[in-house]
């Protein structure tokens, strides 16, 4: 750790060298905290909810989990939801991301049957942030499939973009006339990992090249019908927003000659599902289909691993999207090269991944502290894709704990005056910035070792008390006078 200190000190004098005249939000600027049903509600089989793919995984399959530890209870916000409001409006937040559990909504998956309990507890919280001046933001799906949907095959059984269609009608019936802000999927790169061994995500199914790919066509063609939707039916009556979550780390190619490289991880993990949306193609980037489909052919497949859209699909879902919701981390270094024999999109891509040990860490592997990487990706979305409206849904560090949080302190106020230069000096399309977490969380196959909240949550005390960490102060401060401290 100390190494890592050293780094970040470094980095942070340069960065306050770099701007005299302070780091002011726009006006209307929207800056909140983020969290995600499984990872904070418990109440896992509460009310008549149904049970989703964590609690499959994390009851069937506990050792998959570093800690053995599940989201049964978490930081029980099912039943302390008003609490977590309460953190919120102590903080000045103006919005709150938060996840709709589809199991508490529809415990079988389907529309059929409707779990009133499910639809009382997010209106009693959709109520509560809106008497607090607290604006909800809804992402529909982070994660937690029911497992009834699992049983048909999960998100690789292109079904679940009709099923998702109906499950959004649900939410956009009950919650639009006060939600106004709506995400379909968080991170669905992360999410259709899932599908890709038997070692990771939820349903952990091994079935790498191929299960990815399903899941993404799946998760791009629901994403369009849901869009589409709200369009039809509602959008005129509720006159909101629908957006989806994507996550990418900045890749530095590690010569001049791993540029390339680079750009086809980001087409592989963020163009994947950007580029059917928002590109005049609206197919995948062209770089994926080609060398998917050579990759395919040359291990004896006839069709390729990389599915196909019609022509009438292409249409249909070219343009779906208000907001691009983004969520960022890191960084990786990227060069050419192929790792591995099997089919995977990292073979595919032809990338190989590395990490800095110069950049600082976290306790997260994968989360190495990169904060011009945040401006660098920024900007990329903004050039590619026509500098769409961005939302920044998701930013933050990892610890193993404590209220004297510093190196989160750091990571925040670095990388929000990377977001701001983007902003003011690039003239980027940022519209909001939620961070990652409001509380500590079950943080997936991690458990509860790391910590990502600003609040700090005793897991061992049944009542699950709330305590601000100094980061938690730091954004308080930076949200009540909406500009980044000296
Ligand atoms: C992104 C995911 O959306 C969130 O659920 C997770 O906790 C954070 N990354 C940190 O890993």
């Amino acid at each position: 750790m100390k190494f890592q200190t050293v780094c970040f000190f470094i980095l942070v004098t340069t960065g306050f060298a770099e701007f005299p005249d302070g780091f002011l939000f726009p006006d209307d600027f929207l800056l909140g905290a983020a969290t995600a049903s499984y990872q904070i509600e418990g109440g896992w089989d509460a009310d008549g909810k149904g049970d989703n793919i964590w609690d499959t995984l994390t009851h069937e399959r506990p050792q998959y989990v570093d800690d053995h530890s599940s989201g049964d209870v978490a930081d029980d916000s099912y039943h302390l939801y008003l609490e977590d409001v309460k953190l919120l409006k102590a903080m000045g937040a103006q919005w709150y991301r938060f996840s709709i559990s589809w199991a508490r909504i529809l415990p079988e998956g389907h529309d059929n049957y409707v779990n009133q309990p499910g639809i009382d507890y997010y209106n009693n919280l959709i109520n509560c942030l809106l008497d607090n001046g607290i604006e909800p933001m809804v992402t529909m799906y982070h994660w937690d499939l029911p497992q009834r949907l699992q049983d048909l095959g999960g998100w690789p059984n292109w079904v679940l973009a009709t099923y998702s269609e109906n499950y959004a009608r649900v939410l956009f019936k009950n919650f639009g006339d006060r939600v106004k802000l709506w995400q379909t999927f968080n991170e669905p790169q992360t999410f259709m990992d899932g599908y890709c061994s038997d070692t990771g995500m939820a349903p952990s199914i091994n079935a790498p090249g191929i299960g990815d790919y399903l899941t993404a066509h799946t998760v791009i063609l629901a994403h369009a019908n849901i869009y589409r939707l709200y369009e039809r039916e509602f959008k005129q009556q509720q006159q909101g927003k629908v957006g989806i979550a994507l996550n990418i780390q900045w890749c530095e190619p590690e010569t001049s000659d791993d540029v390339d490289a680079c750009d086809r991880y980001y087409q592989f993990n963020f163009g994947i599902f950007a580029h059917p949306i928002l590109s005049e193609e609206g197919d995948y980037p062209s770089v994926e289909n080609e060398r998917v489909d050579n990759n395919s052919a040359q291990e004896g497949y006839t069709t390729s691993r990389l599915p196909k859209f019609t022509q009438e699909e292409v249409t249909f879902r070219k343009g779906t999207l208000d907001f691009m919701g983004h969520n960022f981390y890191t960084a990786v270094r990227g060069r050419e090269g192929v790792r591995g024999g099997s089919p995977s999109r990292s073979r595919d891509s032809g990338m190989i991944r590395f990490l800095d040990p110069k950049w600082p860490g976290s306790a997260s592997s994968w989360l190495r502290v990169v904060p011009w990487g945040f401006r660098n990706t920024l900007n990329r979305i903004a050039k590619e894709y026509g500098n769409p409206p961005v939302l920044v849904t998701e930013n933050g560090f990892s610890d193993y704990g404590g209220l004297n949080d510093t190196y989160r302190v750091l990571y925040y106020t670095e990388h929000l005056k990377e977001m701001l230069k983007a902003i003011h000096e690039d003239g980027v399309n940022v519209i909001g910035y939620t961070a990652w977490s409001l509380v500590d969380n079950f943080e997936w196959l991690r458990g509860y070792t790391e910590k990502f909240g600003v609040y700090e949550v005793d897991f061992n005390d049944p009542s699950r008390p709330r305590t601000p960490k100094e980061s938690a102060k730091v954004l308080t401060e930076i949200f009540k006078t909406r500009r980044i401290p000296d």
